[in-house]
């Protein structure tokens, strides 16, 4: 079976095609046929070597945690799923590979209108913005301050905030600051004055703060502006979060999985639910991908077509 791995830690030309076995699904589980997968920053952080204290792989590694496609085996005990059904969620085995084991509570049925493209870009997404905003315990009519509000968590936890009734204020450069508006949230530039520009807009401080950024003092900001570290998350860079005291949200366990999609699936039914597909790229132009999510910029997701 085709797939994209790297057998040695390094910059993006370390990913080479490569041919790997995919086991059958075991118990619960699912194998997929799987026709796009979601990149995200954690793909170019474990091919750099910078989580192995959470992240442990062996090498040879395919990358790649989401995926979008058909559903080709079923193990003991599915028995909501069937050959043939498409699905979109969280895989076990490397995304980026022709074939990939899922867990089946963690997929849900790709619905005909949700493109494949996004399918695959909302799983992740989805279960960061949906988990932090249950750890942040953040309600109606509080005010978030959500860091890198551009990226694929945070376009996805601004639809889900603004759906709930909290007012979002966004950081991003200007350039997406339209996207950010059509959202519903209040959009910041960041760097230097970033305090005084979210002040502007909470003199009394806010709520809660998601930092999906921890870049530029984002995160001293967060704990000062939301008075203490008690609701401000963490979700980019583990040692600062620490250092600063404030909590990392990690997503080791994937409870939230499902109610993660189901929310996301509500948006996409009232025809609400946007994902921006940043870049699209061939499977084996993985490492162009990685690239570009690299540099830091991404707005919404970045994306492979697999077969
Ligand atoms: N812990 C978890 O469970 C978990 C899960 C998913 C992701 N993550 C992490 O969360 C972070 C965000 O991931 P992601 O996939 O949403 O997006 P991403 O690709 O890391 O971020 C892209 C966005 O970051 C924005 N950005 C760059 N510099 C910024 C700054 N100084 N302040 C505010 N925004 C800035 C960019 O906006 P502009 O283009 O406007 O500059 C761009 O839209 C990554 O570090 C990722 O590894 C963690």
């Amino acid at each position: 079976m085709k797939a994209i791995a790297f057998d040695r830690y390094g910059g993006p030309d370390v990913l080479a095609p490569a041919t790997v076995e995919v086991p059958g699904p075991g118990p619960g589980q699912i194998r997929i046929a799987v026709r796009t997968a979601g990149v995200n920053p954690l793909d170019h952080k474990i091919r750099r070597d910078t989580v192995r204290e959470h992240f442990v792989v062996t090498l040879p590694h395919v990358p790649g945690i989401e995926a979008a496609g058909v559903v080709t085996a079923t193990g003991p005990g599915v028995t909501d799923l069937s050959v043939g059904d498409e699905v979109f969620g969280r895989t076990v085995t490397g995304s980026y590979a022709g074939q990939a084991l899922a867990e089946a509570r963690h997929v849900a049925r790709r619905p005909a209108t949700l493109g494949w493209a996004e399918a695959a870009a909302v799983p992740t997404a989805a279960e960061t913005a949906h988990r932090c905003l249950h750890e942040l315990e953040v309600r109606k009519g509080e005010t978030l301050l959500l860091h890198a509000a551009a990226g694929g968590v945070g376009i996805l936890a601004t639809q889900f905030a603004v759906a709930r009734g909290i007012r979002v204020i966004g950081t991003a450069s200007e350039a997406n600051h339209g996207l950010l508006r059509e959202l519903g949230a209040e959009p910041v530039a960041y760097g230097e004055g970033l305090g005084a520009r979210v002040r502007a807009l909470a003199p009394d401080g806010v709520h809660a703060a998601l930092d999906g950024a921890q870049r530029g003092g984002s995160l001293a900001l967060s704990v000062e502006l939301a008075g203490g570290t008690g609701r401000v998350v963490a979700i980019a860079e583990y040692g600062e979060a620490a250092r600063h005291g404030v909590h990392f949200s990690g997503g080791s366990d994937l409870d939230l999985m499902g109610p993660a999609l189901e929310e996301a699936l509500t948006l996409h039914r009232t025809g609400t639910l946007r994902l921006p597909v940043h870049g699209l790229y061939a499977l084996a132009d993985a490492g162009l991908a990685h690239e570009e999510s690299e540099r830091g910029h991404v707005r919404g997701k970045l994306v492979l077509v697999v077969t």
